[in-house]
This record gives C-alpha cells, sequence and structure tokens, in this order.
C-alpha cells in the first residue's frame, strides 16, 4: 500500500504533495518524530536531499568539489547523492533521470556538454525540480541558477601574467573541451588582454586549438603539433587548466624546451603549484572550491525548501537571463603560493614542498 507523505509549508496554506511509496522511502521520507525538535516547523523536519550529477572526476579539484559539497550540505542536516559520468553525456543523462526519478528535491548539475545537458534540465523541470548549474554554465536551458568563479577573469589573468614576461614572440593557445562553456569564456578573457598586442604586431598566435574533453593526452598531441609546426620556436603557453599545461609541459620535455618556454594553467591543482615552484610552469589560478561549494550548498538547501535565490547578475544562457553567482579567481605564482593556497588550506606546506 503506498504511503503518502504530507508537506505543509511552515506559515503558508497547506499544501499537499504524493511522495514516494514504501520501498522507496529515501530520500523523501518522514523524519523519525521521536527524533525531531517539536519546536521545528514541519518543513524543517523533512529530510532533504539533493543531487550532484558531475562530468567527470579526472582533474584533482572535482574530488574536492564532490566531498566539500557533500560536507556543506550534510553540515545542514541535509544530504547528497552524487554521480559521475566520466565524461559520458548519455551516461550523465542517464544518472540524472535517476536521480530525478528517485525524486531528489533539487538537482546540482556539472554538466559534461553545455548544449547536450538542457535535456537533463528540461527533464528536472517536468518533475518540478529546481536545477543549479554549478562551476560551468548549461545552455539553452531553464536553469534556476548558475554559481561559479569568473571564467573570463581567470583568462584575463593567466594573459596579464604571460605578457608581464612575454610582451613580444609567438604564442601558442591551448583552450579547454570546446563542448564546455568555461572553455569559451577563459579564451575570451585570454584574447582580450592579447588582443592590442597582436593588433601592434608584437605578438603572433602561431597555434590555437580546443583540448578533446579537456584530456591531457589531446593537449600533448597539440602541443606537439604546435612544436613541429614552428620548428619548436615557441615562446609562451597559455594553457586552459593545470592538467593540460602539464601535458604541455611534457611535450616541451620532448624537445629539451621545459623550464625554458613559460607556461600558464589554471586549478592551483598541486602538480601545477609544485611546477610553479620548480619553473616549469609561470602560474596558475587559484579558485577557492571551499567558498564554492559552501555557497552553492547553502543557496542549494535553501532553494530546495523553496526560497528563491535573488542575485545582482543575470547571465543569457541562450534561453533566460539566469540568477548568477560569482566568484573571484586568484593569480598564483612563484612569489605568493604562501599567501595563496598554502594560508587558505587549500594545499599544505609539506605537500607542495616535500
Ligand atoms: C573547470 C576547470 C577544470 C576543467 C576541466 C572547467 O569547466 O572550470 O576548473 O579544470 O573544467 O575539468
Amino acid at each position: 500500500m503506498k504511503r503518502i507523505t504530507f508537506l505543509l509549508f511552515a506559515s503558508l496554506i497547506a499544501t499537499v504533495f504524493l511522495l514516494g511509496c514504501e520501498e522507496n522511502t529515501k530520500p523523501n521520507d518522514w523524519t523519525d518524530q521521536s527524533e525531531v525538535d517539536p519546536e521545528a516547523s514541519t518543513d524543517e523536519k523533512r529530510q532533504i536531499t539533493i543531487g550532484l550529477s558531475m562530468d567527470t572526476l579526472i582533474e584533482e579539484r572535482w574530488e574536492r568539489d564532490r566531498d566539500m559539497f557533500k560536507e556543506a550540505v550534510e553540515a545542514q542536516g541535509a544530504e547528497v547523492v552524487v554521480k559521475a559520468a566520466n565524461g559520458n553525456d548519455a551516461l550523465q543523462i542517464a544518472q540524472a533521470e535517476t536521480m530525478i526519478s528517485q525524486g531528489v528535491d533539487l538537482l546540482v548539475l556539472v554538466p559534461h556538454n553545455a548544449e547536450a545537458a538542457a535535456t537533463i534540465v528540461g527533464r528536472a523541470q517536468l518533475a518540478d525540480i529546481p536545477v543549479i548549474s554549478y562551476d560551468r554554465l548549461v545552455k539553452n536551458a531553464n536553469v534556476d541558477l548558475y554559481i561559479s568563479f569568473d571564467n573570463e577573469q581567470v583568462g584575463v589573468l593567466q594573459a596579464e601574467a604571460m605578457i608581464d614576461v612575454v610582451p613580444q614572440g609567438k604564442y601558442a593557445y591551448i583552450g579547454g573541451a570546446s563542448t564546455d562553456n568555461n572553455a569559451h569564456l577563459i579564451k575570451e578573457g585570454v584574447f582580450r588582454v592579447l588582443q592590442p598586442l597582436i593588433d601592434r604586431g608584437d605578438i603572433v598566435v602561431v597555434y590555437d586549438q580546443w583540448t578533446e574533453a579537456w584530456m591531457p593526452m589531446h593537449a600533448k598531441e597539440n602541443m606537439r603539433a604546435a612544436l613541429a609546426a614552428n620548428d619548436n620556436e615557441i615562446d609562451a603557453v597559455i594553457a586552459a587548466n593545470d592538467a593540460t599545461a602539464g601535458a604541455v609541459i611534457e611535450a616541451l620535455t620532448e624537445v629539451g624546451l621545459n623550464g625554458q618556454v613559460p607556461v600558464a594553467g589554471q586549478d592551483a591543482e598541486l602538480l601545477g603549484v609544485q611546477r610553479v615552484l620548480s619553473g616549469e610552469q609561470l602560474m596558475t589560478v587559484y579558485k577557492s572550491i571551499r567558498s564554492l561549494t559552501e555557497q552553492a550548498a547553502d543557496i542549494a538547501v535553501r532553494m530546495a525548501k523553496g526560497e528563491v535565490i535573488e542575485t545582482d547578475i543575470k547571465v543569457n544562457n541562450g534561453k533566460k537571463d539566469v540568477p548568477t553567482l560569482f566568484l573571484t579567481p586568484v593569480t598564483v605564482n612563484a612569489d605568493n603560493i604562501e599567501t595563496t593556497v598554502i594560508e587558505d588550506g587549500f594545499h599544505t606546506h609539506e605537500d607542495i614542498f616535500e
């Protein structure tokens, strides 16, 4: 026999939802009445469940995103179910559909593919489940909120650091995945800074390619191609993240040029920071995953309880102006490792210097 779950919003007129059946008591089950604070509102007693649908866990950052997000949501008495799709669009859609049919209260989505993920948002909307676009924007979809870093600024920081040390010369640009909206934003930021120098003829971009699925092996192939096409004469490389920067440095190492050609990356991955220290990588960009996950968790739980979140910024995703929150990225170079990633607890002194 079906169990009927009633959801009464605190001070509102009683609204009744039919939620789930006996064998699926989670996530929309009543909390055991004996354990709850009798003072708490009915809404607070219900266990909130957030679905986190991730593209990948390959880069170092994503495991932190997953763990810190879970921790922050749980600290608020809610729970998280996580699925990662290994860069497979069909799998990500199937996993998200499962979470939707299991009745998560809200979906936090890191899309593998900005366009394909619109299917997920559509399905969630049909089930009345709000969607937060996390770190990456889903395009052409009715996303409820977008939270990320200012990705154009990531590119600006990379290019500004690079033109400081290489104001003239041949540049290679190793982009991210063209299916990821962030890759486009980062590139826009980079070229906004480079363009005046390109126009003056000081800088020539001799190579400019996306990296399929952000995979280091493709970035390495790209860098080998860039070197081969230019008789190894490349003065600077801007890579869209630390994983691709690492691959670029491997390709430079093959021709004995590691440490001689400055390379920019982002994410402040441990290996990236260590390469900055050793001089093989010029800089990286630190994005506080702690701040991102804590803010996203707070908003997710509030939205799951029915709160409408207002933001100052809105970003158009092709379908609507999406309420947006941007966090600020920070340059990390050989001079400020201590005062950035170490001080913030992102990496320990021992991990970096061991
Ligand atoms: C993220 C980067 C990450 C890249 C590859 C981008 O969308 O913003 O931090 O390195 O995806 O996963």
